[in-house]
């Protein structure tokens, strides 16, 4: 039987139509059009603390030949344990190192192994729109079809804050079935900044409970929440750990996202299904890479709750940030949603939009034809919201865009400035 080599070659159709993600396409694009300034995706421009890298340093130039070999399969012991340190007394009880948390390549593998691990074909996850553009292709990979639910302003206004951004009850209560296996919630919220409420979070839980649902809680964000609102890890409310997966990031928690050190946490017969996903796809990650990880969460234990720990003075550093960026984007004609954790600002560019001509960009949605444009004509790199957003309901993110404000107080002055500067050329 003659067959085609194109056959053979193709993308299986469980990967979709083979599309570049945003930050593919972004990153290539920064090296075609060089903007001044990139506040695209989320990463600090800046240095991390420094007892971090050097804690790296230390263990890579540690006489202990082993810390250079390969280590514990499911998470490096010292990282494993200082992880259960770090969290047991946040959620009132006692993590198992061993077989309550799993190390993976970043949040993303913590995601994948997630998903995949539990996830069959014709489950269904509910997801929360916008939403972290990975999770419906994970969910996808694995068989299942996502359902979308999303966060709406109540009235779009000048002032608008992240805690606007609401659920409709009814509607999420109707996209829970027999088939749902999985909800994704993701609290602090990227894009919008939305913190999620004790009250929002109990809807959400009662509505797992009684659906019988896993809930998978993205909490990258958890040390980014803006005084005086607190952060609410979901495994705590009752009923919830033994259905809950906590995902959670080292390249977040201290400014290193190169590093790829990620982790979830949950009652052991959970966790057992990512550690075979893990095994059987990379098995381990890098040991002195995890080794300072672990080490640099011991410090900060040992410093905890004074200012300088990082995990506080972080949010009292982003929070400064924020409102300088909110203000030059107020000055600059975007209404902004000023979000209460996170590191991002989404902002409506409607009454701008008609300074730039859109018609040379031929990309699909006006977001992406916007934010390629403003690049090139304002210097600044933004991410178009559409990337958040399921094929269906693009539409809902095409008037937004999303600014990143990790950056050097200098780099958010040079904003204004570049904005001001476009504003003149374009009178
Ligand atoms: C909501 C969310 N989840 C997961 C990740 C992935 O984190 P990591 O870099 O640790 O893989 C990110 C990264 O930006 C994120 O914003």
């Amino acid at each position: 039987m003659q067959t085609n080599i194109s056959d053979k070659i193709r993308l299986p159709a469980r990967y979709g139509t083979g599309e570049k993600s945003v930050w593919i396409e972004y990153n290539e694009f920064i090296t075609e059009v060089k903007p001044k300034l990139n506040l695209g995706q989320g990463l600090p421009d800046y240095h991390c603390p420094s007892h971090v890298p050097k804690a790296l340093a230390e263990a890579a130039l540690s006489e202990n030949p082993l810390m250079n070999q390969y280590t514990r399969g499911f998470g490096h012991p010292r990282l494993v344990q200082s992880l259960a340190k770090l969290y047991s007394p946040l959620i009132n009880r006692e993590i198992n190192p061993m077989s309550e948390i799993i190390v993976t390549v970043g949040a993303y593998e913590a995601l994948f192994t997630t998903i995949l691990g539990h996830v069959e074909p014709g489950d269904e996850v509910i997801v929360i729109e916008p939403f972290y553009d990975c999770y419906d292709p994970m969910i996808l990979a694995a068989g299942g079809k996502a359902k979308f639910i999303a966060l709406k302003p109540k009235k779009i206004h000048d002032k608008m804050t992240s805690a606007e951004w609401y659920i409709d009850e009814k509607e999420l209560e109707s996209l829970f079935s027999d088939r749902t296996k999985m909800f994704i919630l993701n609290t602090p919220h990227n894009p919008l900044g939305k913190v999620f409420t004790r009250e929002e979070l109990e809807k959400i839980a009662n509505l797992c409970k009684k659906y019988n649902v896993l809930c998978v809680s993205d909490e990258v964000y958890e040390w980014m929440v803006f005084e005086p609102l607190k952060h609410i890890r979901i495994a705590t409310l009752p009923g919830m750990w033994e259905r809950t997966i906590t995902i959670g990031s080292a390249g977040k928690m201290f400014s290193v996202t190169g590093w790829k050190v990620g982790w979830a946490y949950g009652p052991a017969n959970l966790i057992k299904n990512l550690q075979i996903v893990h095994q059987n796809c990379v098995y381990t990650h890098c040991t002195p890479v995890q080794e300072a990880v672990g080490r640099a969460i011991e410090f900060e234990l040992s410093r905890w709750k004074t200012p300088e720990c990082y995990m506080f003075s972080l949010a009292r550093e982003l929070l400064a940030k924020r409102d300088v960026l909110d203000r030059i984007l107020k000055d600059n004609g975007f209404l902004t949603t000023l979000p209460e954790g996170g590191y991002f600002i989404t902002a409506e560019y409607s009454n701008i939009a008609n300074k730039l001509d859109l018609s040379t960009e031929k990309d699909k949605y006006k977001d992406t034809r916007f934010t390629k444009k403003f690049a090139k004509e304002a210097s600044i790199l933004t991410i178009p919201m559409t990337a958040f957003y399921s094929k269906d309901h693009k539409h809902l993110g095409e008037n937004y865009i999303r600014f990143c404000f990790i950056k050097k107080d200098e780099v958010l002055a040079q904003t204004g400035t570049l904005l001001q500067e476009w504003h003149q050329k374009t009178k």
